[in-house]
């Protein structure tokens, strides 16, 4: 296998050499040192390993606690390191039985091993790990809970993340993470907010593409939100989860128009007010606008505006009327929509979603410019004239500001009250006479 392997790389140098024209007999002489080295550094490892074998191989150490599976590690990514790369072990007297103390040093994968430069894809080098959630947990407080390398990498079966069994491959991703952050154990102990991000997970969009749509590559999983090697918890200032960049990584064009609107350039610059992808989305359960459970269903989607924009305090801090879901819910289209009419216009139908632009600026489609064309869309009414497309829609008739609706429903109004008024002055007499000659 090993000789196979030599007389490859042998091959390819020669290949190499004689493209560069370079003297052939010089890379002959150093792939064949090479491979020497990398053949004596593995046999000298297979010895020791098997003299540690020799004991962890077999059930007979506690139980089998401490057994090794012996294919399994020379089928590894590690299978040509030496168990004492790892497990720095005090032997007990010589070197001959590899029989050692029982008290071990903690691994530390990064001492002398994966120090990956930390510039390769963000988050990947292990040496974000120490500032991780995780990390943070595990070495400064002890958590042992928390992820360590292993957890997430297995301890002697580790596999390249290519590798389709790895525990890291694309695919098992989510299952990893959910080895823990399904655990009701662990959740309630680390207080975490979340309880179920696999069983959510699995229903939302990415997850189908996943597991489905068979988009392996193309889909989001845990780590393409919340980070590799530097993930962070709760409450972080620039978490990664959160940010609309994190989604604009897959989403180019969504992201592009989102940052130029009023909520994502607001977002942007840090205001904690303005709604990011997730919070018209979700976090995990992210499913189709068509499906008419997703906040973003035309269903749905008039009170996920409404959550902010229904909120006084909100509103009035940036001098944005609050009267925005009570006006639609007595407009015409609110009515039909309370009716489940789905063509009827939504907050979205008028003002785009990812869009969004005050009124006042030239490219919004609510501005006066651009109404005509915002009404005269393909499925609501393309024949519209100016002059109605140009009358207002968010009319509180409640609010003498509404004008003439306003007087019209105070108007109707008396008009009731009056009536009501005649009717009781007409029919109690009458009544009261009634009874009296009943009762002679
Ligand atoms: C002579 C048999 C023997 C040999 C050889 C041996 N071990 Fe052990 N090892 C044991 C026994 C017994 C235990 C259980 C110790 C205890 O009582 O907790 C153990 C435990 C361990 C543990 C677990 C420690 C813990 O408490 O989690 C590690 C790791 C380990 N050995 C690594 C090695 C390595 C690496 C080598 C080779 C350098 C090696 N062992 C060689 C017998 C052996
Ligand atoms: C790539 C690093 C690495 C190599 C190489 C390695 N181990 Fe381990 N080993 C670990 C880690 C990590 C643990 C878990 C330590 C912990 O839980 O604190 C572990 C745990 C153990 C344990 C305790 C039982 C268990 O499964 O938790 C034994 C025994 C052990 N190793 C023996 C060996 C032997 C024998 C070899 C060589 C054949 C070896 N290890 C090679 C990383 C390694
Ligand atoms: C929370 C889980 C988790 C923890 C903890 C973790 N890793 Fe990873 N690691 C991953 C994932 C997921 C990947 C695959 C990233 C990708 O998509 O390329 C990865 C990739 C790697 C790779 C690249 C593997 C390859 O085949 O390209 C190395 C090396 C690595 N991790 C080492 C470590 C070390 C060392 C530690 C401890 C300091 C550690 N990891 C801790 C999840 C974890
Ligand atoms: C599409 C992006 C995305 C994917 C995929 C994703 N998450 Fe999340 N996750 C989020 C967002 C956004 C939050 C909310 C962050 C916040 O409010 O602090 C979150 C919150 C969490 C939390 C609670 C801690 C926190 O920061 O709020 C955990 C734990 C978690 N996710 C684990 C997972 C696991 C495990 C998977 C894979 C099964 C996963 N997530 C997949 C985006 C994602
Ligand atoms: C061995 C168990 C374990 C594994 C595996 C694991 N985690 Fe965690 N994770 C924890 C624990 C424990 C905490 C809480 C740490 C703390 O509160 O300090 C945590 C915290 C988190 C948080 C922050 C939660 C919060 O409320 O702030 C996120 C996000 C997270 N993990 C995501 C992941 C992702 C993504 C993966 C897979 C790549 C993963 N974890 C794998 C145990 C694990
Ligand atoms: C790693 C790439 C990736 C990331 C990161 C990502 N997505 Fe996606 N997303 C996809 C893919 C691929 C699909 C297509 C699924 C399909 O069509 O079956 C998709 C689909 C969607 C859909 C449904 C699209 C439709 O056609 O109706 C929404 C909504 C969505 N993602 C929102 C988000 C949000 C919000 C975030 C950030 C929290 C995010 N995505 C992060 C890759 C990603
Ligand atoms: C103010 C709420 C809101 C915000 C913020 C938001 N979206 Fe959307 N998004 C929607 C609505 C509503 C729809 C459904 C529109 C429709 O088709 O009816 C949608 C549709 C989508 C779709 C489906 C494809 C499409 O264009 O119809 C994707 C993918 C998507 N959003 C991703 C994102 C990403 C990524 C971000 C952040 C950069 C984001 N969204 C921010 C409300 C929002
Ligand atoms: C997380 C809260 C939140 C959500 C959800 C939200 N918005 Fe906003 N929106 C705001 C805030 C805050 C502003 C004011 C930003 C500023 O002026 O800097 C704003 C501004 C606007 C403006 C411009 C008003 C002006 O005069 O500046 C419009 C139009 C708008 N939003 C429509 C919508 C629609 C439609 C939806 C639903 C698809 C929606 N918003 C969802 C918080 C939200
Ligand atoms: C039929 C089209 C239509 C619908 C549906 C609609 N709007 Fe409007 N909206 C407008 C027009 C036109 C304006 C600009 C004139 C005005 O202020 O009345 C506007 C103004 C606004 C403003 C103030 C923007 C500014 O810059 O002054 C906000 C905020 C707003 N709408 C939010 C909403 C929300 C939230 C919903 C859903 C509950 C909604 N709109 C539904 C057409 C619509």
């Amino acid at each position: 296998m090993l000789l196979a392997k030599c007389f490859m790389q042998m091959k390819i140098l020669l290949a190499l050499s004689s493209l560069l024209e370079k003297r052939k007999c010089i890379y002959l002489f150093l792939s064949f040192i090479i491979c020497i080295g990398s053949i004596s550094a593995k046999e000298k490892s297979v010895s020791i390993n098997q003299k540690c074998l020799s004991c962890h191989s077999t059930e007979s150490i506690c139980d089998g606690k401490f057994k090794i599976n012996e294919e399994e590690f020379y089928s590894s990514a590690h299978s040509s390191i030496k168990c004492t790369d790892c497990h720095l072990v005090s032997l007990r007297g010589s070197d001959e039985k590899m029989s050692h103390k029982k008290i071990m040093p903690e691994i530390d994968c990064t001492a002398k091993c994966h120090q990956q430069n930390k510039q390769i894809k963000p988050g990947l080098s292990p040496l974000y790990y120490p500032d991780s959630v995780h990390g943070r947990a595990y070495l400064e407080r002890g958590a042992q809970d928390a992820a360590k390398c292993w957890d997430c990498h297995t301890k002697h079966n580790i596999k390249r993340q290519s590798d389709l069994d790895s525990t890291v491959n694309k695919r098992n991703i989510p299952l990893t993470c959910s080895n823990c952050h399904e655990d009701m154990s662990v959740i309630l102990k680390y207080n975490i907010h979340c309880e179920k991000p696999y069983q959510d997970y699995l229903q939302s969009v990415h997850g189908k593409a996943l597991y489905k749509a068979g988009l392996l590559s193309l889909a989001a999983v845990c780590t393409d939100c919340h980070g590799i090697h530097d993930i962070k918890g709760v409450g972080e200032p620039s978490l990664i989860a959160k940010n609309p960049k994190t989604c604009g990584k897959c989403h180019i064009l969504i992201f592009n128009a989102y940052k130029e609107s009023i909520h994502g350039g607001e977002a942007l610059n840090g205001n904690p007010d303005v709604p990011l992808c997730v919070d018209c989305h979700n976090e995990h359960k992210i499913i189709f606008p068509s499906d008419e459970e997703a906040p973003t269903s035309w269903k749905n989607v008039n009170d996920t505006c409404s959550a902010c924009h229904a909120r006084i305090e909100i509103m009035q801090k940036y001098g944005v009327p609050d009267d925005r879901r009570e006006s639609y819910i007595q407009s015409l289209h609110g009515i039909a929509i309370g009716y489940g009419y789905e063509a009827a216009a939504n907050c979205t139908s008028c003002h785009g979603f990812h869009d969004i632009r005050p009124a006042s600026d030239p490219s919004s489609r609510v501005n006066p410019a651009n109404l005509a064309k915002t009404c005269r869309q393909e499925n609501c009414h393309p024949g519209m004239p100016d002059k109605i497309s140009n009358s207002r829609i968010h009319i509180d008739i409640n609010q003498k500001k509404s004008g003439a609706s306003y007087y019209i429903q105070q108007i109707f109004l008396w008009i009731v009250f009056i009536t009501a008024v005649i009717t009781v002055i007409w029919f109690v007499p009458g009544f009261i006479k009634k009874i009296k000659y009943l009762k002679r």
